[in-house]
């Protein structure tokens, strides 16, 4: 297994938020950890492991299959829906190829002129992969929604906040990877190092591990917790509180020596929403405090 430097260094996983009791119990860690690195863990969430376990299933069972049946459902098909598969080496990350397929899935709806709306693009094989998505991504859009009202909380608003102001109608975008393993000679990522830019992710990962988010010190391993969800913020949330949540650089290094799979679900405001800065008081950052990747979020 692969040292990183967060391991050499001592530097702690992000924290593992419990949410059994609900949100208020816990709006302080979430406050703490939104302003750290912008990464925690979620247990006690209620979504029923045999959804992911379904899910996972038959994605593996859809990677395996040929190209030439994958492509029946390629993005190309999908228009400005932007749905589909695509295939590993298609996606770049800061102007890298990817070392992952895909598939993208959003919200079912019918044909639409709006960009990232309409109809998904299941594939015919497997057929359970439909009801899986459907399903998997109602029921973790509402664990957002959860997690969103513990961050008003946190924030000191109201708990509905979020919804009222951006979130009644999300835009919700849920993506499915499929990293091959890194070779030992192939210096390439499995996700080059970014941000997200909307509001909140909330990724399930299969138990190859890979994960990494840049802390002030080095990078820490954000590792598979079973039955454990990540939350981490996006660029959208960071401007809104002015700096006070952190949208935080991560990247993926498959070196376990299998396929690892991992679930981003994308939680964003409508798509017609406006974007306002969030009421709190004292929040933002002071305009000459430094991000950590030198992007100023004032501007
Ligand atoms: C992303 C991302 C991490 C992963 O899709 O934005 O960071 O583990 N994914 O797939
Ligand atoms: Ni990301």
């Amino acid at each position: 297994m692969r040292t990183s430097l967060a391991q050499t260094c001592g530097v702690e996983s992000p924290p593992v938020i419990d949410l059994a009791h609900g949100v208020d119990a816990v709006a302080e860690q979430i406050d703490v950890a939104c302003r750290d690195t912008g990464f925690f863990f979620v247990v006690g969430h209620g979504v029923p492991a045999a959804l992911l376990r379904r899910l996972d299933a038959s994605a593996r069972e859809f990677f395996a299959l040929g190209e030439a049946e994958k492509s029946v459902i390629a993005m190309r098909h999908g228009g400005r829906a932007w749905r589909g598969w695509f295939p590993v080496g298609a996606e770049l990350t800061s102007g890298r190829p990817d070392q992952k397929e895909g598939l993208y899935f959003g919200q079912e709806r019918p044909p639409s002129d709006l960009p990232l709306h309409g109809p998904n693009l299941f594939p015919a094989r497997p057929a359970s992969m439909r009801e899986a998505v459907l399903e998997y991504m109602r029921t973790v859009t509402e664990l957002g929604q959860r997690v969103l009202s513990g961050m008003a909380l946190a924030l000191g608003l109201d708990r509905d906040w979020f919804a009222v102001h951006l979130t009644s109608e999300p835009l919700v975008l849920f993506r499915i990877f499929h990293y091959p393993p890194l070779s030992t000679i192939d210096n390439g990522w499995s996700v080059g190092e970014h941000t997200d830019y909307g509001l909140i992710t909330i990724l399930a990962q299969d138990t190859s591990g890979g994960l990494e988010v840049r802390g002030r010190d080095g990078w820490i391993d954000v590792p598979p917790i079973p039955d454990a969800f990540v939350v981490n913020l996006g660029d959208m949330l960071e401007r809104m509180t002015g700096g006070r949540y952190k949208s935080t650089p991560h990247r993926v290094h498959n070196t376990s020596g299998v396929d690892r799979l991992s679930f981003p679900l994308f939680l964003d405001p409508a798509w017609d929403a406006e974007v306002l800065p969030v009421p709190v008081a004292g929040a933002g950052a002071p305009a000459d405090v430094e991000r950590w990747d030198g992007a100023n979020v004032h501007e």
